[in-house]
């Protein structure tokens, strides 16, 4: 059995404050934020750190209880790692009772508000990394945007302040273990005027350090904060890759295979009856006739070209395949070109919400020669699709069915792109009803 070693980074969220600002009914940090109170939120980013903390969630008194099922909740196996302690009538005192119950092993302290609670995973690892690249305090931080004035009690404008000095700064802030604990047992009497454990460093005289933040880091203090963490949530942009799955192509492949109609007598008995008025007529391939070339068996016309294309576009769509789509034995489709099926199936696709990107189709066999065709062939089922078709032969070398000339096999791959604005891959239509 191998024994995780012990972390060496804590975090402590904070999440004791009473969210005066917001206004709801109870303490900020257990608010739901699209049915989720906001701390379970934090504390998912916390969760998904590239390497495990010890977590020190720090509560209101009276719920204590709420954070640790919370914690539990979001930690799982890791909920060995996650403590919760009462939090003080500052921020900076409901630091201090965190910091009082760092592991002995932890070098590294991150200080984080829960209400910043899309704050993304990364940021935690950005902080981590960079107090151990440089020894010092990490803050994020963003540009300020706005121009920044100073005013006086009345409004009046005194000044602009040059924002190419400022960042706003965020949460998680991070600091070397030894140096927190120092700087937060010589502050004694911690109240509401400092804001964040920057301050309490750099006041220290210590250096602090700003690294690049995150948009989703915001702190939601307000009402408006909070709608905007909800939208953001709701709408998915902080996974941004749902919308980028939906606009993907999807790919699909159909294979299909038909024996000859007239096996040559060398190597096949011909199958009872299969010399019928098809065999008669020639080859269809690729929607193509093929006058004096052997026939292929099938209750429609054979078209094993055709045919795998409808499965690629079937499969693309999420639609199923050509046995599900059109049976194998209805008597409208008997002797049926392959354009038939081909129309129907492009429009099924179309109905489903795809167009069509590309179809690729090779044929296997010994004969027909495709290549003197090919430029027909593509033409003809690139119109029928509205879309380009390459087709490509190969044989196999005598070897197999194809290679012995009892049948040919074709293997099509198709590329479909979702319709702006439409469902997408509809459910299957298992009867036939054009
Ligand atoms: N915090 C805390 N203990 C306090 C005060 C604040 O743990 N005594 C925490 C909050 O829970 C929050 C973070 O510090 O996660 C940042 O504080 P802020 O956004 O100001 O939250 P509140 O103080 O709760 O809100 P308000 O100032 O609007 O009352
Ligand atoms: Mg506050």
């Amino acid at each position: 059995m191998t024994v995780s070693p012990a972390p060496v980074v804590a975090v402590i969220v904070v999440a004791a404050g009473s969210g005066t600002r917001l206004g709801a009914a109870g303490p900020k940090a257990f608010q739901p934020v699209n049915g989720r109170p906001m701390l379970e939120h934090a504390l998912t980013g916390v969760f998904q750190m590239s390497e495990p903390a010890q977590v020190i969630v720090v509560a209101p008194p009276a719920l204590e209880g709420d954070a640790r099922a919370i914690a539990d909740r979001v930690a799982g196996p890791l909920s060995g790692l996650v403590s919760v302690v009462a939090g003080g009538d500052s921020r900076q005192e409901s630091v201090a009772r965190g910091l009082a119950i760092v592991a002995d092993g932890i070098r590294c302290v991150l200080v984080h508000d829960a209400a910043r609670a899309l704050t993304p995973a990364a940021q935690f690892d950005a902080v981590v990394a960079a107090v151990r690249a440089t020894g010092s305090g990490i803050v994020p931080g963003l540009a300020v945007i706005d121009t920044i004035k100073q005013v006086d009690a009345d409004g009046r404008i005194l000044g602009t302040v040059d924002r190419s000095e400022l960042a706003a700064v965020q949460t998680p802030q991070g600091f070397p273990r030894d140096l927190l604990d120092q700087v937060v047992a010589a502050a004694g009497d911690l109240t509401d005027a400092v804001t964040d454990d920057a301050a309490l460093v750099a006041a220290a005289g210590h250096p602090v350090q700003v690294i690049a933040g995150d948009q989703l880091a915001f702190k939601i203090t307000t009402p408006w904060d909070l709608r905007r963490a909800e939208l953001l949530l709701a709408a998915d942009l902080g996974a941004p890759d749902a919308a980028a799955d939906r606009a993907a192509p999807r790919v699909g492949t159909g294979v299909d295979v038909h024996a000859f109609a007239v096996a040559p007598a060398t190597t096949r008995d011909p199958a009872p009856g299969a010399a019928d008025a098809a065999s008669i007529a020639g080859l269809w391939l690729a929607g193509l006739h093929w006058p004096g070339e052997p026939a292929l068996a099938g209750h429609s016309d054979g078209d094993a070209v055709s045919h795998a294309v409808c499965d690629a576009l079937l499969s693309a769509a999420g639609l199923g395949d050509i046995g599900g789509v059109f049976g194998t034995s209805d008597a409208r489709l008997a002797g049926a070109h392959g354009e038939v099926f081909l129309r129907e199936t492009l429009r099924r696709v179309g109905e489903a919400g795809f167009r069509v990107g590309n179809v690729s189709v090779q044929v296997i066999g010994n004969r027909p020669k495709l290549a003197p065709r090919r430029d027909e062939a593509e033409a003809l089922l690139g119109g029928i699709l509205n879309a380009p078709v390459s087709l490509s032969a190969t044989t196999t070398d005598a070897l197999g069915f194809t290679g012995r000339g009892e049948g040919i096999a074709a293997i099509a791959t198709a590329l479909v792109y979702r319709l702006p604005g439409l469902p997408g891959a509809g459910s299957p239509h298992l009867s036939w009803d054009a």
